[in-house]
């Protein structure tokens, strides 16, 4: 079989470095891809929001799955044109329907649905520039920290958790009224503050069914201990040792559940991935956000930690049997460390030279940000490379990386 992955980062490499372990597959492109997916596939110069180009180059090269990593081409309706064109219709798009993948494209958008299904979140306000006064009226009445979360896509970077309530007006104006985060924050959600723990889960499913993949936790701060400047991810492990059976469990009723059931009753037709992430709130599970679309890095210890064919799982997809598929994991501890360009998250350059692959002996480097060029590989993003290992438990793990 031949699949196309679009995207570029660390999650799509760890994405077709599993794919490309399948005995069915065939060909395995990747769009644009980068240095790190080059080893086990086929790169094409082809823009994630270029429909036309991607359906073109899916006709000319019989591509049969299409696994779209990144959510701005889920949002921006991929799967619709897709859907739209006949002479397509052999080819399956992983990856929610536009309606879909506003669980993660709108926050106003997943707060109706978590309510109206009873999903546990925190409780919240819409503000848009003609309710601001109510909005404000809204914060003096709560109290901090206040969590102002901009309505559309803002590159993760939408979320303002504020001490104080001054501040918290005035960057509540600045969102709605100044586009302090463009068109994303003409709209705003004024959530109640969680206290507690995330872990993400993910799920797999073809809009019946589903099935439950490893949970992983990421760590954004740039610092060691957790500390600094919020990043992309500076690293993930699976599985996370809080969230036991019992939890997982509880996310699975609680949540996982009446979301896929709630699809289903609204006529939202979902395949592909659901990402949920979960606050642990004294031993109960509340959703922090819908993401129509793995983790990065998460996914980074989550492919290495699926036993299964991860090609039979899009293909249970694809013929609407997703409920036949197995899915085993292995139950050691993956984490991945993630090596960025000096200055990441503020100023870097990109173009140095990355070399010693040949030393890496006993973890899987995939590549974050890289590019192939004449000299070699070189960086290309913040982000780099995440490299990841395994050990029976996390600190074995982080060893068996320091020591090769
Ligand atoms: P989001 O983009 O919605 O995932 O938010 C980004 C980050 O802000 C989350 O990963 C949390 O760490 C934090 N966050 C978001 N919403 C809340 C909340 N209601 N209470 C506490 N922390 C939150
Ligand atoms: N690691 C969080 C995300 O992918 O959004």
């Amino acid at each position: 079989m031949n699949v196309l992955i679009i995207g570029s980062g660390g999650r799509e490499h760890a994405i077709a470095w599993k794919l490309a372990q399948s005995s069915r597959m065939e060909n395995l492109y990747i769009a644009p891809g980068n240095a790190g997916t080059s080893e086990v596939g086929i790169n094409v110069d082809i823009s994630p929001l270029d429909f036309k180009k991607m359906a073109s180059f899916a006709l000319e090269k019989n591509v049969k799955i299409i696994v779209v990593g990144p959510e701005a081409p889920l949002v921006g309706g991929i799967h619709d044109y897709f859907e739209t064109r006949e002479d397509l219709a052999e080819v399956t798009i992983i990856g929610p329907k536009k309606e879909g993948a506003q669980l993660e494209g709108s926050k106003d958008f997943s707060k109706k649905f978590m309510k109206k299904f009873n999903i546990p979140t925190a409780k919240y306000f819409t503000v848009t520039p003609e309710n601001l006064d109510a909005g404000y009226a809204h914060l003096d009445k709560m109290v901090a920290p206040y969590v102002l979360k901009a309505d559309g896509l803002a590159g993760g970077k939408g979320v303002l958790i504020i001490d104080d309530l001054a501040l918290a007006k005035k960057e509540l104006k600045s969102m709605v009224k100044d586009a302090k985060f463009g068109e994303a924050s003409s709209k705003v959600v004024i959530e109640q503050f969680l206290d507690g723990i995330e872990v993400s889960v993910f799920v797999i499913t073809d809009g019946k069914s589903y099935k439950i993949l490893p949970a992983a936790k990421d760590y954004k701060r740039i610092g060691e201990g957790d500390t600094g400047l919020n990043t992309g991810g500076m690293g993930a492990v699976s599985p996370v040792p809080f969230a036991n059976r019992e939890f997982i469990d509880k996310v699975d009723n609680q949540v996982i559940i009446p979301t896929i059931k709630g699809l289903r009753a609204e006529g939202i037709d979902y395949s592909g991935f659901i990402f949920f992430g979960i606050i642990n709130v004294k031993g109960d599970p509340y959703v922090i956000e819908y993401n129509c679309r793995l983790g990065d890095p998460e996914t980074e210890v989550v492919m290495p930690r699926l036993k299964s064919d991860l090609l039979e799982l899009f293909d249970g997809i694809a013929s609407g049997t997703l409920s036949e598929r197995d899915v085993h994991f292995d139950p050691r501890t993956a984490a991945t460390v993630m090596l960025v360009a000096g200055g990441y998250p503020e100023k870097y350059k990109k173009g140095a030279q990355i070399t010693g692959f040949e030393n890496v002996l006993k973890s899987v480097p995939f590549h974050a940000g890289t590019s192939e060029t004449k000299e070699g590989i070189v960086t290309n993003g913040g982000r780099v490379l995440a490299v990841t290992s395994f050990g029976k438990d996390i600190e074995s793990a982080l060893k068996t990386l320091m020591i090769q």
